[in-house]
Order: structure tokens, then C-alpha cells, then sequence
């Protein structure tokens, strides 16, 4: 039985970078059901699959073959859970950002740091997004997903997660395999403000409310990262280099300010937007594309632009980077292009 219908569909504004899309077929399915159709029907015809969540971290091409699919199921709900937890159940279509300001605002405490971060829920443990000392990994209990080949639904653990910095098996071992169709969080009620990240302490009081901390973030991140709405964006570009502590310390010798963060592996993360502005190249405009002006690790479109002049625009950006420091960066946002059946 064919329960949706696919028509093509415009995406340049589904994508926070603006980039121009039109998607052969589309679907954004309602319910569990209603994506198990458009699977099974995308692997009977054969259609290449692309997911598309909120368009945030995504590089989208002028035109995408088969069945673009975007998840639209979009209920959460709470669960009491031991002593002072709460479990979060929110379905894949759950605006993040929303959710996090309506969590805040029952005081409940763990993803208050994560606010005003774009997207939603179901492409939040793709690249385990992260903020201000916390990452989604911290408050993750499961995560629920659709198996491509056959339909079937099963439940993850943080560890089958395999997260990373900007990682996780999804976009490894289970890339082009599942669809993230629930999260389910655990929260507490007691009061744990995590402010230890750059001047998020001086902005709240002593023992600030969760929903505090969170228009703390809120007002950081504004003064910070441009609005998607006004200008094309998919928030950092690169993610932060992790290099050797020999490279780290050839680096520091020269520039001692240098940002550095030594990790559990001895290896230490680099900040790519102090790198990026090092070069010079904060505020660098070149065609439709530029380094925005108030934080080098994002690159803005200001429109009329192409995914492929934005990559080659990022390699020239990564390219001086290179050069200058010996670091190479990498990018953080996903290309799409149609997922062959398999
Ligand atoms: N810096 C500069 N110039 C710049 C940008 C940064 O000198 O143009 C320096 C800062 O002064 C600071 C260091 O670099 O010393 C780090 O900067 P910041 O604290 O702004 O954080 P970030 O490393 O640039 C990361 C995340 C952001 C997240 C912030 C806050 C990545 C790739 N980015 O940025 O995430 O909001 O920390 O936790 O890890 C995103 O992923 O889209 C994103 C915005």
C-alpha cells in the first residue's frame, strides 16, 4: 500500500546555508508508519535516499535525485524517573532549540548549556552536538532508529552511540543505514549549572535557575554567530583540530596565546576559528561566500552562491590554514547526495 505521496520539493529555505535545492521527490512523514512506507518504497524503486533533519549541518547540492525524506513526527514527552531524574522522550522532528528553552523553563537540568543550537532532535546524535562544555552524549539515555534494510526499529545505547567530538557511529559504521526517529534524555531536578566554559559564570548570578543559564548561552551564542535567517550559515564549518602535543608545542613556541586544549589521548585541540582569524581571514569575502566577521570558524552566504563554490571557497580557507600552521581542518557540515539503496 502506498501511504504518502512524493512531489518535488524546493529546499533552499529547509537549508540554514540558503544554498539553492530542489529535491526530486520529498516526504516528511508523521508518524513511524508513514517512514517505514517511504523506505520501503524508496528501496522498491530504487530511489538514491537523502535525509534531511532541520538543514542545519548540511551542504546541499542544486539538485538531489530520489526521495529526499525528512522526518516530521514532532511529540515529547516526560517520564518520571529515579530520585531527582526525568526521562525525555522527544521524537525526531522536535525543534532542538525549543525543546531545550521548554526543559529549562520546568527547571530541569542537563541540556541548558545546549540552547539555541539549530536543528532538530533526530540530527542532534549525528555529529553529538556540543556547547559550552556539555554535549548531548553527557545527557543521552538512548537513542531509537529505523533499520533502512528491513524496516524494523530498535534502541541504542550511548556506547553502541560510539560518540566523539563532532562524532558518533552514525556518521560511521550506521552512515546510510538507520533513521534517528527518537532521544530519549535523562534530566534532573537538582540544580548542576555546568559555567566553567569562557565568561558563561560571569553572566549568571551565583546559583542561577537552568532557564538562566540557558538565555546566558542564548545571548553569547547572539553576539556571536550570525542568525541563520538573516545571513546563510551552518554554524562552525571546521571542527577543532586535535594535533600532535610536538606539533602543539612547535606552535606555542612561536604564538604563546595560542588557544590549546590538551585530551585524555595526549593529543591537543586546536581552536580552528583563532587559527582561521590568525591568517587574517575574519571578515574575508570572496563571491557569494565570506568568513564571517565576529567568529572566523563560521563561513556565511550571502547568497546567489553554489555548494561547489563553497567548497572550494572552505578549501582556500583550510588551504591558508595549512600553510600557515601545518594543521589540517575539517569540515564539519555534511554534503548530501543521494544514498544508493543497499
Ligand atoms: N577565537 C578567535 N577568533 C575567532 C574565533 C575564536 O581568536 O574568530 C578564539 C576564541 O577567542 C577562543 C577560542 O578561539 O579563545 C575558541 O573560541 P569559542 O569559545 O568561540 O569556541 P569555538 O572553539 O570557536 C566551539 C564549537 C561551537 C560552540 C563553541 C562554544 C566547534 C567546531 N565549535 O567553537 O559550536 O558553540 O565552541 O562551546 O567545536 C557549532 O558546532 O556549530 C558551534 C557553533
Amino acid at each position: 500500500m502506498n501511504l504518502v505521496r512524493f512531489s518535488p520539493r524546493e529546499l533552499t529555505r529547509a537549508n540554514t546555508l540558503g544554498l539553492p535545492c530542489v529535491a526530486e521527490r520529498f516526504s516528511a512523514p508523521g508518524s513511524l508508519a508513514e517512514l517505514q512506507a517511504s523506505l520501503i518504497e524508496a528501496r522498491e524503486r530504487g530511489w538514491p535516499l537523502t535525509l534531511l533533519g532541520g538543514g542545519s549541518n548540511l551542504i546541499l547540492p542544486p539538485r538531489l535525485a530520489g526521495l529526499v525524506v525528512q522526518p516530521a513526527m514532532a511529540n515529547w514527552w516526560q517520564e518520571e524517573g529515579e530520585e531527582d531524574s526525568v526521562r525525555i522522550h522527544a521524537e525526531a522532528g522536535v525543534n532542538w532549540h525549543e525543546l531545550v528553552m521548554a526543559l529549562a523553563a520546568r527547571d530541569l537540568w542537563g541540556t541548558e548549556n545546549l540552547a539555541l543550537i539549530p536543528g532538530r532532535c533526530g540530527a542532534a546524535p549525528i555529529q553529538n552536538i556540543g556547547a559550552y562544555g556539555v554535549e548531548l552524549a553527557d545527557v543521552l539515555e538512548a537513542v531509537e532508529v529505523v533499520h533502512l534494510a528491513d524496516g524494523s526499529v530498535s534502541r541504542l545505547s550511548p556506547e553502541a552511540c560510539r560518540f566523539g567530538y563532532r562524532d558518533s557511529v552514525f556518521k560511521g559504521a550506521m552512515a546510510g543505514r538507520v533513521v534517528i526517529t527518537r532521544l530519549v534524555l535523562r534530566l534532573s531536578r537538582r540544580a548542576q549549572p555546568r559555567l566553567g566554559y569562557g565568561d558563561l559564570a560571569s553572566r549568571t548570578g551565583a546559583s542561577p535557575t537552568a532557564l538562566e543559564v540557558a538565555e546566558a548561552v542564548c545571548a553569547i551564542r547572539r553576539e556571536k554567530l550570525p542568525d541563520p535567517a538573516q545571513l546563510g550559515n551552518a554554524g562552525s564549518f571546521f571542527k577543532n583540530p586535535q594535533v600532535t602535543s610536538g606539533l602543539a608545542k612547535r606552535l606555542l613556541a612561536e604564538h604563546p596565546d595560542m588557544p590549546h586544549f590538551p585530551q585524555p589521548d595526549g593529543r591537543i585541540k586546536l581552536a580552528a576559528g583563532w587559527l582561521i582569524d590568525q591568517c587574517g581571514l575574519k571578515g574575508w569575502r570572496e563571491g557569494h561566500f565570506g568568513v564571517h566577521d565576529r567568529q572566523a570558524l563560521v563561513l556565511v552566504h550571502f547568497g546567489g552562491g553554489s555548494a561547489t563554490e563553497l567548497l572550494a571557497f572552505a578549501d582556500r580557507v583550510a588551504g591558508r590554514v595549512a600553510e600557515r600552521f601545518g594543521v589540517e581542518l575539517e569540515r564539519e557540515p555534511r554534503l548530501a547526495r543521494g544514498q544508493a539503496p543497499r
